[in-house]
């Protein structure tokens, strides 16, 4: 068991840090007469401005901070960039391969605080040294990191630095305000960091080329625009009582760089960034503590298979005459209506339809994930791919959805497919489309440009509808499920059900195990996504999504068989309740992560917060709802099918 530990653990390391496709780039002193197919310039650029207190994130130029020279193009960004919010810009600072720099002016800016666009701008600032918003740089398509040390000495690099640092009326200072302890003095104050230091390390391939292999920064605030670390800092005077200020500003923003040669080895210069994210211990512990589960489970099934339905079956086939039948009870007695159709078949089936669908993207993107194709050095990949491969299933959804509709005895078939082309589609999109307006509203960079929707819209129309129409046809003309028992004309009377198997006690019940076996990897999901960290342990996540997918059906199994056996055979829509059910607890997780983990304020922010998370949510649903229900359908076919049935 172990030696299997060892090789998931193997694969997610080597192939979750290793990036095919992404070639190392060269670059040489001087390009002209040494260098063949590499360059001595390297573009630094700038990604939109996120914070762990606000869910809206703002485009570089947002800041007034400074603009690049002339007006170069910005990198050309995939599907899945734009619409996680991504915007790469050129910044105004250039680097020469191993030309260190000391004080290089960016560029100042003057505010006068009469004018009123010039306040604006300033007040923009502070409030982004309020909300702790954090550039991100890049180059050579790696985070230029700050790395400092904890408060508990640990030494941390975060992808992001901040624009600077509040300390309030009583002097308490924000986390920012880590760089320096004298900062505490400035109560009340804005402390603008307008000078870094850039340290780039690079690794000789030859007597002249080099590949880059780390990117630091160090931010600092100093008032005179000479560099001079130990200089007052730059203090932003905040607005008096009438929300007014005086005076001129003036913010010199200025770098340093130096190039250092070491021995990392560019295959790994991902692993300084990697390496201070959450370590693998705790998240062997929550497999440790799925995998308990799974075993507990599966004793269980394991149990009531072998004991209790082979010892039905034996009964049940014994029988001799009619008269020991009549007095017979348990799951075979509800025979006749075990497949009689439930009542909204059709909400079933679209349900199942696109859940299948989810399912199919969700293993698909995880292999491409497994593989390396996806890491975080793939910007954008992830998006992309997931977005792809989902339009693409809607064959797979009209197919499943039109074939057990069918099997239901549906027969408008028109209303099925459309209603599986856009019923799930449709919500999701009604709330993403809610959520752009928030965001143009607030004039985020996140908003969706326009175009993009457009594109989203022909991607949904031109492909996906098309994809589920050929599907649906295609599950039409095969013939119906067959169910190895009849349905009787009338439907048998339910008796009174103790607790256990009531169904709103089962569909609670249901959710709660695969909930447990999941929530210590979710914890890092929403982790990365809401304070903006790099994910990549998708080897992990693999396994976890095997264990979900695994307890789901035994949990629907067994609770099914116990309803089964109280003569109730209600259990379409209850197998795919019980184990969808799992989604309403990670719904409750999320608030109780909103609440005690994320300092967000801000109505905006709420409303996007929890706007994902439904989306989220309905997803997490569709997944476990049709594996229950795959398992249930599965297992109540074969138990009635070994039973002899006059
Ligand atoms: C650049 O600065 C670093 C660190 O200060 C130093 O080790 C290196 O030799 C300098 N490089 C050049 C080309 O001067």
């Amino acid at each position: 068991l172990l030696n299997i530990f060892a090789f998931f653990n193997f694969i997610s390391i080597s192939f979750g840090f290793y990036l095919p496709g992404l070639a190392p780039v060269s670059y040489c002193e001087n390009e002209k007469e040494n260098c063949k197919v590499s360059f001595s310039n390297i573009p630094v650029y700038v990604n939109r401005l996120v914070s762990i207190e606000s869910i809206i994130p703002y485009e570089y130029s947002a800041f007034d901070f400074c603009e690049p020279v002339g007006s170069p193009s910005s990198p050309t960004e995939n599907l899945g960039q734009v619409l996680f919010g991504e915007r790469i810009r050129p910044s105004p600072y250039s680097l020469k391969f191993n030309e260190n720099k000391t004080c290089e002016k960016a560029c100042v800016r003057k505010y006068d605080t009469s004018k009123k666009e010039d306040f604006d701008k300033l007040k923009f600032l502070q409030y982004g040294m309020l909300f702790s918003y954090e550039n991100r740089w890049i180059v050579d398509n790696m985070p230029i990191a700050w790395c400092y040390q904890t408060t508990s000495n640990e030494n941390f690099c975060s992808t992001g630095f901040p624009i600077g640092c509040y300390v309030d009326e009583k002097g308490n200072p924000k986390d920012a305000c880590i760089i320096d302890e004298n900062y505490r003095d400035h109560k009340n104050s804005y402390i603008l960091f307008n000078h870094v230091a850039i340290t780039i390390h690079y690794n000789k391939v030859s007597s002249d080329e080099a590949r880059l292999v780390k990117a630091e920064l160090e931010p600092s605030s100093i008032k005179t625009g000479d560099c001079n670390l130990h200089a007052e800092p730059l203090v932003i005077p905040h607005p008096d009582k009438d929300d007014k200020m005086t005076g001129t500003v003036e913010i010199p923003y200025t770098y340093s760089i130096a190039f250092e040669n070491t021995e990392i080895l560019w295959a790994s210069r991902w692993d300084y960034i990697l390496g201070s994210l959450p370590h693998t211990n705790i998240q062997w512990f929550s497999i440790m503590n799925s995998l308990v589960i799974v075993l507990f489970l599966s004793g269980m099934v394991a149990m009531v298979m072998i004991r209790s339905l082979h010892k039905d079956i034996a009964r049940y086939n014994d029988m001799e005459s009619v008269e020991e039948a009549q007095e017979e009870f348990g799951w075979k007695l509800v025979h006749g209506d075990v497949f009689r159709p439930p009542s909204k078949a059709m909400l079933l089936s679209v349900l199942n339809g696109v859940g299948t669908q989810v399912i199919s993207m969700t293993f698909i993107t995880l292999v491409f994930a497994c593989l390396g194709f996806l890491s975080p050095a793939n910007r954008g990949a992830l998006g992309t791919t997931s977005v792809l491969v989902f339009i693409c299933l809607g064959t797979v959804a009209g197919y499943v959805s039109a074939r057990l509709y069918k099997t239901l005895g549906g027969e408008k078939w028109k209303t099925n497919v459309i209603t599986t082309s856009f019923l799930i589609s449709g919500i999701v999109f009604v709330l993403f489309f809610v959520m752009n307006l928030i965001l143009w509203g607030e004039k985020s960079s996140a908003a969706i440009p326009f175009s993009t929707l457009i594109a989203i819209l022909a991607l949904w129309f031109g492909i996906s509808v098309p994809l589920t129409f050929i599907g649906a046809y295609f599950g039409y003309k095969r013939r119906p499920l067959e169910h190895p028992v009849r349905t009787n004309q009338i439907p048998r009377q339910i008796p009174e059900q103790v607790l256990y198997t009531k169904p709103l006690t089962c569909i609670l019940m249901g959710g709660v195990l695969p909930f447990g076996c999941i929530f210590i990897q979710l914890f890092f999901i929403l982790n990365s996504i809401w304070s903006h960290q790099l994910y990549y342990m998708f080897g992990f996540l693999f396994l976890v999504v095997i264990i979900l997918v695994i307890t789901c059906s035994e949990t629907t199994i067994l609770l099914c068989y116990f309803h089964l056996a109280a003569e109730d055979y209600r259990w379409w829509w209850r197998s795919f309740l019980t184990s969808g059910f799992t989604a309403v607890y990670f719904f409750l997780y999320a608030i109780h992560y909103y609440i005690s983990k994320l300092a967000i304020e801000g109505f905006a922010s709420a409303i996007l917060y929890f706007g994902y998370t439904l989306i989220m949510t309905i997803m997490i649903f569709l997944f476990t709802g049709t594996i229950g229900f795959t398992a249930c359908y599965y297992f109540v076919t074969k138990i009635y099918s070994v039973v002899k049935v006059d």
